[in-house]
């Protein structure tokens, strides 16, 4: 962990981001499609809002995780945001992803006064699951066929936690 620096994704970082979310392992655990241009990155991503935050954790410059965090545009759900991310394969299990999710639950709770942090996770992906608890998440729910993957309709969890304080 030590050389890993956790910075705003820009657009330098878009091949990598790319690259990251390319791989079989990572795309099968979030909703991207395999094969997606840099082009479909860049447009997802927001990169100039205060409303959505990238954060990018480099090591030797190279992109080896990504958390993401979007504050929902409703006026009434403005105190709401969902949360997505991945780690390398090479680089899962050895504390990224705890480092990425601290950072961006940072930002959630003391610079954007966030209240409710949401996100969906396939109900096999347990080392996810299981960050997720960590940090307070709790299951609300389990929606059926929610996502294809492998050819098949995956159920996934709805988790959320919400920040009482
Ligand atoms: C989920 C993911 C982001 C976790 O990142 P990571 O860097 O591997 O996570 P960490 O090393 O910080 O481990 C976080 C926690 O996960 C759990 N964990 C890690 N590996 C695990 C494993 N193989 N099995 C079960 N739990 C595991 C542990 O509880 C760990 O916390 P602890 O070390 O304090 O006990 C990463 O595995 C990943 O990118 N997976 C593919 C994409 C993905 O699933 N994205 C999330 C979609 S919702």
């Amino acid at each position: 962990m030590e050389n890993m620096r956790i910075e705003r994704c820009t657009e330098q970082h878009i091949n990598g981001l790319t690259a990251l979310y390319n791989h079989p392992a990572v795309a099968r655990q979030v909703l991207q499609m395999p094969y997606q241009a840099p082009e479909m990155w860049r447009k997802r991503l927001t990169l100039d809002s205060e409303r959505q935050v990238t954060l990018v954790a480099l090591h030797e410059g190279e992109v080896v995780g990504s958390a993401n965090l979007e504050q929902y545009p409703r006026a009434r759900r403005s105190h709401c945001g969902a949360i997505g991310m991945g780690v390398a394969v090479t680089w899962q299990g050895r504390g990224l992803g705890t480092r990425l999710l601290a950072e961006l639950l940072e930002v959630a709770d003391n610079w954007m006064g966030l209240r409710r942090i949401e996100l969906t996770v396939y109900t096999d992906n347990q080392p996810a699951i299981a960050l997720y608890r960590k940090f307070g998440f709790e299951v609300e729910g389990q929606l059926r066929e929610f996502a294809l993957r492998d050819g098949v309709h995956a159920d996934v969890l709805s988790m959320a936690r919400l920040r009482r304080s």
